[in-house]
């Protein structure tokens, strides 16, 4: 198959209409401007598949229709966004940054906690198991020295385009096989039985906010944050939009606040006299102590 042939199949779609190279770059401009989401050419069996899905449930005769349903939808629009975003993540992802985290920033948020509050972003939030990992890491393992950030003033925010996973990480329910994922000692504290599978006990659910923001969108949060997590997000996105988004996350951070991004990720060298590194896909922001 070469980007000038049409698909026309994909497991699980029977006889659906053939994606032709002219709809997938419709498609993909229209993720372009909604989400600054960049699809290759090698996406386009993914879209197939996807939307191929959609247009059944629509009853609609092409992929044309569809694109022009979406020109006049909304809620089509934000159905098709939401289809063709990878909402990939797990719970202790990238385990370095919540070692980090737990040995060299953690001190100084409970420093924090105690002048004016601490809070993290975890932006780009998919299902919550990762500001569901971060609580966990501030709370640690033991409940009584836990209370410094649950009877305090911290507080975790929790952000996607993705009105599905935001349900979904605001709820803080998961399937049982995902507790697996996360260490014993801190599933048996932090989490407890619930109707097919687990949930983070509503305590730790309390000190997360989960919303939906497009983050090229005008963000809503007045204050800045101490720590921001913005992990396999910026993959998506074409150059430009990520010079973009780390201009405005670094702008988002306190002095001394932390940025971690994910393992296939790089600040651009204009961020170089901001952001010093401090591990692996790690960045302080100089000019203060959080
Ligand atoms: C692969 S997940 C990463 C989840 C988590 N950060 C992790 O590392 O495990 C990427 C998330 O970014 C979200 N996303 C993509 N484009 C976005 C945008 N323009 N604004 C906000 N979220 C976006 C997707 O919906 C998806 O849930």
């Amino acid at each position: 198959m070469s980007f000038h042939s049409p698909i026309t199949s994909a497991p699980g779609l029977g006889m659906a209409p053939a994606l032709t190279p002219a709809e997938f770059a419709a498609i993909a401009a229209i993720m372009q401007e909604q989400a600054r989401i960049h699809l290759s050419e090698t996406k386009m069996t993914l879209v197939y598949s996807r939307l191929g899905r959609r247009l059944r449930v629509r009853g609609l005769r092409d992929f044309t229709d569809y694109i022009k349903l979406v020109g006049s939808d909304p809620v089509e629009m934000n159905t098709m966004v939401e289809a063709l975003t990878t909402n990939h993540t797990h719970f202790f992802r990238e385990p370095h940054h919540f070692t980090h985290l737990e040995k060299d920033v953690l001190p100084i948020l409970k420093d924090k906690a105690r002048q004016d509050g601490v809070r993290i972003w975890s932006a780009g939030c998919s299902t919550g198991e990762e500001v569901h990992t971060i609580a966990m890491v501030l709370l640690g393992l033991d409940r009584n020295a836990a209370r410094w950030a649950l009877g305090g003033d911290v507080k975790l925010l929790a952000t996607d385009i993705s009105s599905e996973v935001v349900a979904g990480a605001a709820s803080g329910h998961y399937a049982a096989n995902l507790l697996e994922q996360i260490p014993a000692a801190y599933a048996k504290l932090w989490t407890q039985p619930a109707a097919e599978g687990f949930e983070i006990i509503p305590e730790v659910r309390a000190m997360v906010t989960a919303r939906i923001l497009n983050l090229f969108d005008r963000w809503p949060m007045r204050r800045r944050f101490d720590v921001i997590f913005c992990r396999n997000v910026m993959i998506y996105f074409d150059n430009e939009a990520k010079a973009e988004l780390e201009r405005r996350l670094v702008d988002q951070l306190e002095p001394g606040g932390f940025l971690y991004i994910g393992h296939s990720e790089r600040l651009t060298d204009r961020m170089r006299s901001q952001m010093q590194p401090c591990g692996q896909t790690i960045y302080r922001k100089t000019g203060g102590a959080v």
